[in-house]
């Protein structure tokens, strides 16, 4: 079946067919020029590292709307970071009991690093690999975090938070233990649930070997 058709198509088209080849030799683009122009920055590739099985690859970032990172020093998640995001992104990434957007979750350095895409949201010792602070810098298109239609309830971090953010992601995305175990405490004391899980405050500590 599928030879006698192609076999039928190769007869009648042939013709065009070889119309078309001579067109394409005539005026092939030369493919290798666009994505050279994504390589300006001198950064090593990110997407060797980690892509995911069968992902359509992101449009390429836009490295120049990335501010410089801060320099303030030992910055960590629940004391510098937490406080920026939970303005500008709490209202959709927060939730811990319903399906957070887009499978992530804000609300603690642990939960974030288990997100669906967590790899690729915080890369550790990255800030211009992390989705996290791309989203945020407006420098993927149509990604724009907050998403561009809901940014009159959830206004845009600002430049000078976004630094520190990207200080944070650059210093290998560290979380406060102590913080972090305080804050399980008081969200499961809130819940009235007394079902403490005092594992979870341990784990989020580990995650980032520098
Ligand atoms: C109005 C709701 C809303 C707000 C506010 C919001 N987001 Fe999102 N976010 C979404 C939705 C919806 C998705 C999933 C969209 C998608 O994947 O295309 C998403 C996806 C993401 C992702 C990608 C997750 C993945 O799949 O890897 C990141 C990173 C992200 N948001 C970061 C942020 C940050 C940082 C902020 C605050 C500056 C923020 N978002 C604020 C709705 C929101």
């Amino acid at each position: 079946m599928q030879k006698k058709l192609s076999l039928l198509a190769a007869s009648s088209f042939a013709g065009l067919a070889l119309v078309i080849s001579s067109l394409n030799a005539a005026d092939a683009p030369a493919p290798a020029a666009s994505s050279a122009s994504a390589s300006g920055s001198g950064m090593a590739a990110p997407a060797a590292s980690g892509m995911p099985r069968g992902a359509a690859a992101p449009a390429a970032p836009d490295l120049s709307k990335l501010v410089a990172a801060s320099d303030k020093k030992g910055l960590l998640f629940e004391k510098d970071v937490f406080p920026i995001l939970k303005a500008s992104c709490s209202g959709c990434h927060v939730n811990p009991t319903r399906n957070p957007s887009g499978g992530l979750n804000l609300t603690s350095l642990e939960l974030a690093l288990k997100g669906r895409n967590a790899a690729k949201d915080i890369v550790a010792g990255h800030g211009d690999q992390s989705l996290l602070l791309l989203y945020a810098s407006d420098a993927v298109k149509g990604k724009e975090m907050p998403p561009m239609n809901g940014r009159v309830a959830h206004p845009p971090i600002k430049a000078e938070d976004l630094a520190i953010v990207r200080a944070w992601l650059d210093q290998g995305a560290k979380g406060d233990p102590a913080a972090a175990a305080a804050a399980a405490a008081s969200s499961a004391a809130a819940s009235g649930s007394g079902a403490a899980k005092p594992a979870a405050a341990s784990a989020s500590a580990s995650g980032s070997a520098k």
